[in-house]
């Protein structure tokens, strides 16, 4: 079973047989509908939806709007979409019984963890921001930042074990593919850049943070979000990993580092649920915390320019069902302009296109990293090769 598979560090509660069951069914399930099914969209597009629509209007679609307008009348695209809705909201009630369950130990265990590699340093001032306290992201009951008792760990909890059946175990173990992609593309592209302070930003249970010590053993490692309970979580846990993090409660928008403290500033699929006014200042506050010479790379989905229409329909269904209010902003805004607009000179920008280390395997991937930035359509398709998005500029 792939969600069998995953990392059982202290702090994850323990399934039963049945709850195992129920959530590898749900795993493979979404793999199903998300591929195999996935896969007839574009079909359904091209052979009928499409010629329907030049029918009518004597033109193809302009954009992504008007396809979606389209797209979401006819009965295999409804199907579609109503099967992935209902199986990202299966996800989390298969998970829920499991954290509902171990509740109180958990609780007791987490708020006991001793220090002994890293730190948790939290701020009870930290306000979670307005764009993600209005509405449950990606259907997760409660969101990040919930705390159904005090102490409670709840909700990181339900995201690290629903992370792993969403991805069906895709991401490794301990859930950490898109972060040591990110490490390992750093070390493989630029040998000579060795940072020393590695900063990750809205680090929720830290599973992406982790690999960056692995990768850079001799850096020192340091996370932020504003949700207490993934930090309080996320700290017990790389103890329990036994890897050293000094994690920070702290809105990334204003962080209360030093001016020019980090060498490596990144971020794991953290702007496509952020607001435009979120991601500039936090633009902003990379470049602050930035030495010169420094590092900003942001790990996101591709940006919706130079998709076809379709594919930014595709990409963009989360917006609509998947309560990801943002990622329409987020594929539709410049990162090269927000950027410049923070104070990165534009010959230091980077994009990259890169395949998923896991996936893989080490000598693809050394090439890969070494070699010319490969041009992409954006969309990445299960069972061939995954790919990540970087976003980010040189200071
Ligand atoms: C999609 S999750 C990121 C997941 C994580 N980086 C990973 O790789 O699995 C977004 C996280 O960013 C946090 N977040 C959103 N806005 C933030 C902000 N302004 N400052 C700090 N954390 C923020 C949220 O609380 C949430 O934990």
């Amino acid at each position: 079973m792939p969600t069998a598979g995953q990392t059982q560090h202290a702090v994850l509660p323990l399934a039963t047989h049945d709850e195992y069951a129920r959530q590898s069914y749900i795993s493979d399930l979404r793999m199903h509908i998300l591929g195999d099914i996935g896969m007839g969209m574009e079909r359904v597009y091209e052979s009928r939806v499409k010629p329907a629509f030049e029918k009518a209007h004597k033109r193809p679609p302009k954009d992504e709007h008007e396809i979606h307008d389209v797209m979401l009348r006819d009965p295999y695209a409804k199907v579609w979409s109503s099967m992935i809705r209902s199986c990202q909201e299966m996800i989390w009630d298969s998970v829920a019984s499991t954290v509902e369950r171990a509740q109180p130990e958990l609780n007791a265990r987490v708020n006991s963890t001793r220090a002994t590699l890293g730190s948790l340093t939290l701020d009870p001032t930290v306000k979670v921001p307005r764009y993600l306290a209005a509405s449950d992201v990606h259907l997760m009951p409660g969101n990040y930042h919930t705390e159904w008792t005090s102490g409670d760990v709840s909700q990181a909890a339900l995201f690290d074990r629903g992370l792993y059946v969403y991805q069906a175990g895709l991401a490794g173990p301990t859930c950490d593919g898109n972060g040591r992609t990110i490490a390992e593309l750093v070390k493989r592209r630029w040998p000579e850049f060795k940072p020393a302070k590695i900063l990750d930003l809205g680090c929720t249970v830290g599973n992406n943070t982790l690999p960056h010590k692995h990768v850079f053993p001799d850096a020192a490692l340091y996370a932020v979000d504003v949700a207490t309970p993934c930090l309080r979580y996320a700290h017990a846990r790389a103890e329990s990993l036994g890897t050293a993090v000094y994690f920070y409660q702290m809105d990334a928008e204003q962080m209360s580092f030093a001016d020019e403290s980090f060498d490596l500033v990144v971020s794991c699929i953290l702007f496509h649920e952020t607001s435009r006014t979120a991601l500039a200042n936090i633009y902003r506050e990379c470049h602050r915390v930035l030495r010169p010479g420094g590092l900003m790379l942001h790990m996101e989905t591709p940006r919706a320019f130079g998709l076809t229409p379709f594919q930014a329909f595709h990409m963009n269904w989360d917006a609509y069902y998947n309560n990801e209010p943002y990622m329409q902003a987020w594929t539709n805004t410049s990162t090269d302009e927000a950027a410049v607009s923070a104070g990165f000179a534009r010959d230091k920008i980077v994009n990259i296109v890169v395949p998923d280390f896991y996936a893989a395997g080490d000598a693809a991937f050394d090439a890969a990293a070494k070699g010319s930035i490969k041009k992409s359509d954006g969309v990445a398709r299960w069972g061939e090769t995954i790919e990540w998005y970087l976003y980010g500029a040189w200071k």
